[in-house]
């Protein structure tokens, strides 16, 4: 058995939230999904919380996701995609977004638990450097209190985002080298994977409700135009603190007005501003809604 197959099952035994930190292409969803179904295996009843923004494994981008594991199946990229409840970030860059990203995820895994789950995997994503990959990881292991944290290192990469959280928290870290069967994908590959998987989104069904311009988080400057709203991504509220889905917005020349676009089927209670402009081909452009409006 080699350490990889032991820290598989070790987390899958014994942890009560499990959290896996590495750089980019280090195989974090990878062993996050081994643990799952060795933890299914074993009889555990598990979640999957998804705190990388940017490539999804549950959920669509800019968003945090959670999702049971009721039977392998639920472990295929598509099945896994379906989320069971979303937190909306609105951004797929995470260190500017800490608040959303860090309030959504103690939600997520407070259902999880709600909901009967005893081992919560959470997969993360592949910030882990400099300023912003020490706040970021940081503030996830405020959140979330794990009681394990598994590394994945080419080299010594984490030791500075370890050692902080040795150092604040006292929790348990493991690291191990990165498996030799990782690819790693190139800037471009990630940037195509992330315009599909919002494409892959938006290719479902769509709905299109007409939008009062009072129903936005935060709300619209007096006299704004609402032509700079075309293609902003929204979450879209389920009026209980939660989200169903996002979408985008259109400006509609003829009438002066907003419409959502949206797989979502029900009407949205409310609407969460996010902070990216839906490009063609669903590519992200960020957006910073203080400008946008020209206030603080
Ligand atoms: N143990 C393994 N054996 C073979 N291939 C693997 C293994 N772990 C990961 N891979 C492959 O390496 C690639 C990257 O793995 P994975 O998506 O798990 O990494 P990640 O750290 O989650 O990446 P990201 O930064 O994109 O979130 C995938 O194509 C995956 O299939
Ligand atoms: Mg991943």
């Amino acid at each position: 058995m080699n350490e990889h197959d032991r820290l598989v099952g070790r987390a899958a035994r014994d942890a009560k939230t499990v959290l896996f930190i590495g750089g980019l292409d280090a195989g974090k969803s990878t062993l996050a999904r081994a643990t799952a179904a060795y933890a299914l295996h074993v009889g555990r009843a598990v979640a999957y919380l998804d705190a990388d923004v940017s490539q999804k494994t549950v959920g669509p981008p800019a968003t945090v996701g959670m999702k049971h594991i009721r039977s392998v199946d639920d472990l295929t990229f598509d099945r896994l995609a379906e989320a069971d409840h979303l937190g909306f970030v609105g951004s797929t860059s995470p260190a500017d977004h800490l608040l959303p990203l860090v309030g959504a995820l103690a939600r997520l895994r407070d259902r999880a638990r709600a909901e009967g789950a005893d081992l919560v995997i959470v997969d993360t994503g592949g910030v882990v450097g400099g300023i912003s990959g020490q706040l970021v990881k940081y503030y996830k292991v405020d959140a979330l209190e794990p009681d394990l944290i598994v590394g994945l290192q080419r080299g010594e990469e984490l030791e500075p985002v370890l050692g902080v959280i040795e150092r604040f928290f006292g929790i348990d870290t493991v690291t191990l080298p990165i498996h030799p069967g990782v690819e790693p994908t190139s800037v471009e590959d990630r940037m195509a994977q992330r315009e599909r998987q919002m494409s892959r989104y938006f290719a479902q069904e769509l709905h299109r409700f007409r939008v009062k311009p009072t129903v936005f988080m935060p709300s619209l400057p007096p006299l704004f135009d609402l032509k700079e709203l075309d293609r902003l991504m929204v979450g879209l509220s389920d009026g209980s603190g939660g989200f169903t889905g996002v979408g985008h917005l259109e400006y509609v020349p003829e009438d002066g007005g907003l419409r959502l676009i949206s797989p979502v089927a029900e009407p949205p209670k409310a609407l969460r501003l996010g902070s990216v402009r839906l490009e063609a081909n669903y590519r992200a452009k960020r957006v910073d809604l203080r400008n946008l409006f020209g206030t603080e």
